[in-house]
């Protein structure tokens, strides 16, 4: 199965974002903590998310879709087991069943995938929070673990190497919030995800302050109370049709989506040459024929998002000039480059942390291989402005995050269609894997 993709034609049109697959991923997680049946709306029906059900179910934490986007999930039945390894190994996030389990049950263990194509994902700073708590932790046998008899509130410090993490502050928030006594999150992320994840706590009784900045204070509380809460809509996504408009010289509205939680992508695209505005749940971008080079560097929010850094790359292969693209918070995220340069792109990494782009007039389609999700997404953006067809293979990576982006696209005038038949030629393949 691949995505068969003719490139050129101007991007125009409307499209609305799913919800955001990394705060339902985190509120799933939180629907863990209260007993009754929490109701989470605009959920996004993509791979990721089933799989997620089915690790929180094999932990007594079933849900059901009641409609197409609204999941209903039953936290009464939590019970004190180890998620079957092949299931947890599939997903990075499954890292978040640790919280709400360790802060109920006073017992978390859960298979932890190894490297991934997008640089190292250690753990350590989840465990050190779980440890601040009062948890004895470790990691054996490729399994996270944490264990305490009693947990008490305390202060942490979370900053790892390439600064703070998401994960691991939404699990020490996960924990904290129904663990007795005061708690203080130094280093905090500041993403939207930690603050949406906050408000659904909140809603349901938790006290929890300061989330959006780097610290946040918890003071534990006995239980919470099932809710229901909306999905925000997919930042990332957004982005995605977004700067697939302005590689186009198209004209591109996405709804459904806060400018704000956008990092800096607004003026990104006003730097790149393109009218872009934004009103409360809309951004629209309207750009010239050849966007001009920009100098961005992704960081931690409100800098410009690490998931935002391939398909941005993409759209800046036919820019006027050099782009410099600098990945700060995953040490090996350009693999996809070697991709886009079957097209004819021309790209150079320098010391592994910062892609030198020196913007072409014409890409040509040729057909590439993404490696996961946000690399396969940028292939697609790049065959989107390449002449000629193209094809992207990689769709289980695509289709882990986007829900529906064949069709979407094509909503926008892109010629774009997937493909059942085997794609490629082994002389291809061959020289994929080099
Ligand atoms: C979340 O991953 C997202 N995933 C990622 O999106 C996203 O790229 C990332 O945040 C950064 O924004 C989900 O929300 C499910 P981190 P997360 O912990 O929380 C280091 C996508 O495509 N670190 O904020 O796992 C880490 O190596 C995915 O949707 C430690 O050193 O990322 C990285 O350099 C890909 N020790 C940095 O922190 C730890 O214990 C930030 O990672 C944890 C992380």
């Amino acid at each position: 199965m691949h995505l068969q993709i003719v490139g050129g034609n101007r991007l125009v049109g409307t499209v609305t974002a799913a919800g955001s697959k990394n705060a339902a991923l985190a509120l799933m997680a939180a629907a863990m903590l209260p007993a009754g049946e929490t109701v989470l709306r605009g959920v996004p029906r993509i791979a990721d998310i089933e799989v997620f059900r089915a690790l929180m179910a094999s932990v007594g934490a079933p849900s059901e879709w009641t409609d197409r986007h609204t999941l209903v999930i039953s936290g009464g039945g939590l019970l004190d087991q180890t998620p079957p390894v092949e299931l947890a190994r599939k997903m990075r996030a499954s890292y978040y069943l640790m919280g709400p389990l360790l802060g109920r049950l006073g017992r978390a263990r859960v298979g932890l995938p190894g490297g991934c194509t997008i640089g190292a994902r250690p753990v350590d700073l989840h465990l050190k929070a779980f440890a601040a708590l009062g948890a004895r932790t470790g990691i054996e046998a490729g399994e996270a673990w944490a264990e305490a008899r009693r947990l008490r509130g305390a202060d942490m410090t979370l900053v790892g190497p390439f600064g703070p993490s998401v994960g691991a502050t939404i699990n020490a928030l996960l924990a904290a919030c129904v663990t007795p006594g005061v708690s203080r999150i130094h280093g905090a992320a500041q993403e939207p995800e930690v603050v949406e994840v906050t408000a659904f706590l909140n809603r349901a009784g938790a006290r929890i302050a300061g989330a959006g900045t780097g610290l946040i204070e918890v003071e534990g509380v006995r239980r919470l109370q099932a809710v229901a809460y909306d999905v925000p809509g997919d930042r990332i996504e957004a982005a995605t049709y977004l700067l697939a408009g302005a590689a186009t010289g198209g004209d591109v509205q996405v709804e459904g989506v806060a400018p704000w939680a956008l990092d800096g992508l607004p003026r990104l695209l006003t730097q790149m040459g393109c009218a872009c505005a934004t009103e409360a749940g809309a951004v629209r971008v309207v750009a010239p024929p050849r966007l001009q080079a920009v100098e961005a560097v992704t960081g931690p929010f409100p800098a410009l998002a690490t998931d935002i850094q391939p398909v941005l790359v993409a759209a800046l292969c036919r820019a006027q000039g050099g782009s410099l693209v600098e990945e700060r918070v995953f040490d090996a995220r350009f693999g996809y480059t070697s991709e886009l340069e079957r097209l004819g792109a021309q790209i150079r990494i320098v010391a592994g942390a910062t892609a030198v782009i020196t913007g072409v007039a014409r890409l040509g389609g040729a057909p590439m291989s993404g490696t996961d999700l946000r690399a396969t997404a940028a292939l697609v953006v790049g065959a989107l402005t390449a002449e000629g067809e193209s094809q992207v293979e990689g769709l289980a990576f695509l289709d882990r995050g986007y829900e529906g982006l064949e069709r979407k696209f094509a909503s926008l005038g892109a010629d774009i269609r997937r493909v059942g038949a085997p794609l490629r030629t082994t002389a291809v393949k061959q020289e994929a894997v080099r």
